[in-house]
């Protein structure tokens, strides 16, 4: 074996030790980085992309299988006229109420990543002094359906189930609204055990919003991916950093590092300050398709630049309630028995008892 060689398998070994222990405890936080719960809520991500309404409300579309198995949805929020899509649910194995957003298409992502450089930070955010925010991404979850479906989803859960975790989750813009989302429970609903977790966020306020946020909603991941452009946008100015836009911590950034054949793909957990230099930042942001992936997971619209949805609505009526509202807004909504989660609880015990 010559030096190099030697070397090589030095840093593999070096690499193999970072990265077993795969609850990653980030700097200075209580914040823990848990890649079994990411790579479930990244399922959870793509899967509110799905068009087939029947299919998603009955969980028993092709990738509603697996990791996601059993979850029940207990409100489908669609807004038809503004393409925004959004769901509620309880997962029995994570035993916790799971929100998903969806991100912004397929074809129209182009346009979507291009506006995102002139993204204004144009709107206060409401009762937190000197917090601005993109008005685009704040009245996606705020000024529409969205939020009203999501909290009343919410409360039937909590009557059902108390006081379990609430783990909200979004691609790409969906993000952005899971932030938001997060944010309202916290702040304005006094929802305890409330965490996010994101996948190619943009950012979405300034430093001050930023540090409110991360003080109300300290769970908080933010995973990037690679050259991934969009969590590169807006941009940051770290010379005006008191003026742009800012990312929230904790940032959890996928990379690849090969050594010929061999290539391992590294998760590094960055730093409390969200923009952390030696994350994400540390390479260009140049690539569409790192942002549509992540975890091996293709995120994104089956059908590129159509918002269209597809609805058997005796399956789903039969399944649920069907509200469809003059504005196109369509919300599906059923009550689950509060059995789902105990029979889980039980089964657990079983298992280990065995
Ligand atoms: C990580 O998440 C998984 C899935 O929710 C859970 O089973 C596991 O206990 C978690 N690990 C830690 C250390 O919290
Ligand atoms: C909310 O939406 C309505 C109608 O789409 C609009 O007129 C109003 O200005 C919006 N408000 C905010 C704060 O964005
Ligand atoms: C958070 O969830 C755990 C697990 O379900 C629960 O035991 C705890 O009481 C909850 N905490 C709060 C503050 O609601």
């Amino acid at each position: 074996m010559d030096g190099r060689t030697l070397l090589k398998g030095v840093m593999f070994m070096c690499l193999i030790a970072s990265s077993a222990g795969r609850e990653l405890k980030a700097k200075d936080q209580g914040t823990i980085y848990n890649h079994t719960l990411a790579t479930i809520l990244v399922e959870y991500a793509a899967t509110v992309y799905v068009s087939d309404l029947t299919e998603l409300f009955t969980w028993t579309c092709p990738r509603c299988n697996d990791l996601t198995k059993g979850f029940q949805i207990l409100e489908l929020i669609v807004d038809v006229k503004q393409c925004l899509q959004a769901f509620v649910g309880v997962a029995p194995d994570l035993n916790a109420i799971v929100i998903a957003f969806r991100g912004t298409q397929g074809a129209s992502i182009q346009n979507w990543i291009e506006d995102l450089y002139w993204k204004q930070l144009d709107i206060k955010y409401p009762g937190m002094e000197d917090a601005m925010v993109h008005h685009g991404f704040y009245s996606a979850y705020h000024n529409t359906t969205l939020r009203p479906g999501v909290v009343s989803a919410v409360k039937r859960a909590k009557e059902l189930y108390g006081d379990i975790p609430i783990m909200v989750t979004g691609h790409s813009m969906g993000g952005a609204m899971a932030a938001f989302c997060g944010l309202d429970l916290t702040v304005n609903y006094g929802l305890r055990n409330v965490s996010v977790m994101t996948f190619g966020q943009p950012r979405i306020g300034n430093t001050a919003f930023v540090s409110y946020y991360s003080k109300w909603v300290p769970n908080t991941i933010r995973v990037t991916h690679e050259h991934d452009i969009v969590p590169h946008l807006p941009p940051y100015y770290h010379y005006f950093h008191q003026k742009t836009y800012h990312h929230f911590p904790t940032e959890v950034w996928l990379h690849n590092l090969g050594f010929g054949l061999l290539v391992l793909t590294v998760e590094k957990v960055c730093d409390n300050s969200g923009e952390d230099p030696s994350c994400s930042r540390s390479v260009a942001g140049n690539s569409i398709n790192d942002h549509l992936t992540y975890y091996g997971v293709r995120l994104g619209g089956e059908d590129p630049g159509l918002c269209k949805i597809v609805m058997d609505r005796g399956l789903v009526a039969a399944y649920g309630k069907v509200d469809v509202d003059v504005d196109g807004t369509v919300i599906l909504s059923r009550d689950i028995p509060a059995s789902v989660l105990r029979m889980n609880v039980e089964s657990n015990e079983e298992r280990r008892s065995i």
